[in-house]
């Protein structure tokens, strides 16, 4: 991948993946990714847990009531936690460090997805607790998310730059309209009465 710009282009969730193992040195710059993002003071509240066993991939698939069944898929699964006695925006730490690994991923061509746990429920029970429990976690990690990794089996298309909502993008101050169409390319739009800018 050579620049940034296609890498996050090009990027897109994958969650079908082949039984191909990830090599150890690929599994390490993954892990590595996550320990050079920043946090918050540089308190590294983050801390993470490597599942290979397919077993184990297996339960986490079914760690919530919708959205985790691709676990099971997986040939290697991050589950990413955050020391809630360290700092009350471990949740920031954790999701930049999850971000990192799935940019370093798609730099290898390896296809991941992320699974969310914190404040999810398998029935009436916390998705949360469930994982602290299957994997020895002690209460006072939070548990954001499990990123799932793999091989690809399947084609994405990449993200499409001229479907950018660029509306979401306000200019100075939020209301009332948008004027965002220099930066992408075009003439501008025309000033609503409302519009001050
Ligand atoms: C905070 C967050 C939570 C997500 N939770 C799940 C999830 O639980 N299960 C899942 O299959 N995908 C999950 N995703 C993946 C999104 O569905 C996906 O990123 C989004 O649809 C955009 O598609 P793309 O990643 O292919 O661009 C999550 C993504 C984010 C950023």
């Amino acid at each position: 991948m050579g620049n940034f710009e296609s890498l996050i282009t090009a990027r897109r969730s994958t969650r079908k993946f082949n039984d191909q193992l990830l090599s150890a040195e690929e599994v390490k710059k993954i892990i590595q990714a996550a320990l050079l993002a920043p946090t918050s003071k540089n308190c590294k509240s983050y801390e993470f847990v490597v599942v290979e066993d397919k077993i184990m991939l297996q339960q986490l698939s079914v760690c919530k009531n919708s959205g985790s069944a691709f676990l099971a898929e997986c040939t290697l699964a991050v589950v990413v936690l955050g020391n809630q006695q360290t700092t009350d925006i471990w949740v920031e730490d954790a999701a930049i460090a999850a971000t990192y690994m799935q940019l370093q991923a798609e730099d290898l061509n390896i296809g991941s997805c992320w699974c969310h746990i914190r404040n999810r429920l398998l029935g009436d029970a916390s998705s949360e607790q469930l994982i602290r429990d299957l994997l020895e976690i002690p209460d006072h990690f939070g548990v954001l998310c499990i990123i799932g990794f793999g091989y690809k089996n399947q084609e994405r298309d990449p993200n499409d730059l001229s479907k950018l909502i660029w509306e979401k993008v306000h200019i100075g101050r939020f209301p009332p309209a948008v004027y965002v169409a220099p930066y992408n390319g075009g003439e501008g739009v025309a000033a609503t009465s409302s519009n001050k800018l």
